[in-house]
């Protein structure tokens, strides 16, 4: 193939564009093709694009591919179009392979277990109550973004984490900036400053008295410098802040849209297949040449595995554009596959089962203040989501 026909066969970034359905129709093009597409990324690096279920996972979970972004040819997650990458970070796991990651994995694994997150299910209902109260309180409108999917998310990990009750709004609004796309770059920073200052100063109050929280476990079990440990903190908070918020706004759509499936507890399942909010997280490099889907990646190459279109793929789900919570949802990919598979996925689950079945309890009449096409779709993230959601209801609401 000539340097021309291979331009002209590039996908460019973004993926997404306004107006466009989600996950982008283009996806199921790529899925039909025989080998994995190339796409340029806004910094002009190629990459491979990987859009089948079966491939999504190969990649996900082969050890001749790395989510260490130092290697050179990997993503960067700003050329995507995202928030900056903070691999930087002591205590950055995500951004580890195997070994060094494991001794992170191995230590935070006893926090999300079943049965340690059926043990937060009265904080998170507390905090989903209160956040629900306000919204009543506030009259008969509200944007379910930033009145609940924005906070409950960050108020679970702040008592995850074991930040004292009167910090909260200070941790959350900090990680607010960190998430908001139209924060700048100089905002994000100082956020970032301020929390890792604040995790640093909490650490230390912790060893001095500890409590019963993932901080003093984890200092506790002796693991990890504190510089790790704030690290980590800072991990929990990105990767478990934006991506549920936007989970909950979409779900809450979802279920809007689909009000036949209100209180059926599988629908949290297939939000997190249809929704597939995390589409560009799991941004991988070959160090080892390797075959994907019959197509030879060569070391030093970059991988972008569509996790949405593997959610979508026909291939796996029948019909995957319709919502139905009947469908076995399982061998979904929301959460990412391998080794780095998602560490809050339980936490996830309890968090948008307590706020579905509580909120639509609570605000039977709850409907969308705006045609469903004039809501704001966040098209130029790497998480997809929703930048607002307006909602009202009939104010003679319990
Ligand atoms: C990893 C999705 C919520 C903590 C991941 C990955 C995905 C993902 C796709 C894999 C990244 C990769 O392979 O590179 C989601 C979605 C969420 C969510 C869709 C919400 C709907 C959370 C929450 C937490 C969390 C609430 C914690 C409080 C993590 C951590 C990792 C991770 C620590 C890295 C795991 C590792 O590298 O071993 N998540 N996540 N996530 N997630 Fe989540």
């Amino acid at each position: 193939m000539t340097e021309t026909e291979t331009e002209t066969a590039l996908v460019d970034f973004p993926l997404r564009q306004p107006g466009q359905s989600f996950p982008p129709e283009s996806y199921a093009g790529y899925r039909q093709q025989d080998r994995l597409v190339r796409s340029k990324l806004l910094n002009g690096a190629i990459v491979w694009l990987v859009s089948r279920h079966e491939d999504v996972r190969a990649v996900l979970s082969d050890p001749r591919i790395s989510s260490n972004p130092t290697h050179q040819g990997f993503p960067n997650a700003q050329r995507t179009g995202g928030v900056p990458s903070t691999d930087e970070v002591p205590g950055w796991f995500v951004a580890l392979d195997p070994p060094d990651h494991t001794r992170f994995r191995k230590a935070l694994i006893p926090e999300f277990t079943v049965r340690r997150v059926r043990d937060m299910t009265a904080a998170v209902q507390g905090i989903v109550d209160d956040r629900i109260d306000a919204m009543l309180a506030a009259g008969d409108t509200a944007d379910l973004v930033s009145d609940l999917a924005l906070p409950v998310p960050s108020l679970v990990i702040s008592s995850l984490l074991g930040v004292p009750r009167v910090d909260r709004d200070f941790f959350e609004a900090k990680t607010r900036v960190l998430v908001t796309m139209s924060s700048t770059d100089a905002q994000r920073e100082k956020a970032a400053g301020d929390l890792l200052r604040y995790l640093t100063r909490l650490i230390a109050i912790k060893r001095r008295r500890p409590g019963d929280d993932l901080l003093s476990r984890m200092l506790a079990n002796g693991d990890m410098t504190p510089e790790e440990m704030s690290g980590v903190g800072m991990l929990l908070l990105i990767a478990g802040h934006e991506t549920t918020a936007n989970n909950i706004s979409l779900g809450v759509l979802t279920l809007l849209q689909n009000a036949e499936w209100i209180g059926d507890p599988r629908v949290v399942e297939e939000m997190l297949r249809f929704c597939s909010v995390a589409d560009l997280v799991a941004l991988r490099v070959a160090v080892r040449d390797v075959e994907i889907g019959g197509q030879l990646i060569k070391a030093g190459e970059g991988i972008v595995p569509l996790v949405a279109s593997a959610n979508h793929d026909a291939a796996v789900f029948a019909h995957p554009e319709r919502f139905d919570p009947g469908r076995p949802a399982h061998g979904h990919v929301a959460f990412g596959y391998g080794v780095h598979q998602c560490l809050g996925q339980n936490l996830v689950r309890l968090e948008m089962d307590v706020l579905c079945r509580t909120l639509f309890t609570r605000i039977p009449t709850l409907e969308l203040a705006v045609p469903v096409e004039d809501l704001p779709y966040k098209y130029d993230g790497v998480l997809y989501g929703l930048h607002a959601l307006p909602v009202r209801w009939q104010r003679d609401t319990p």
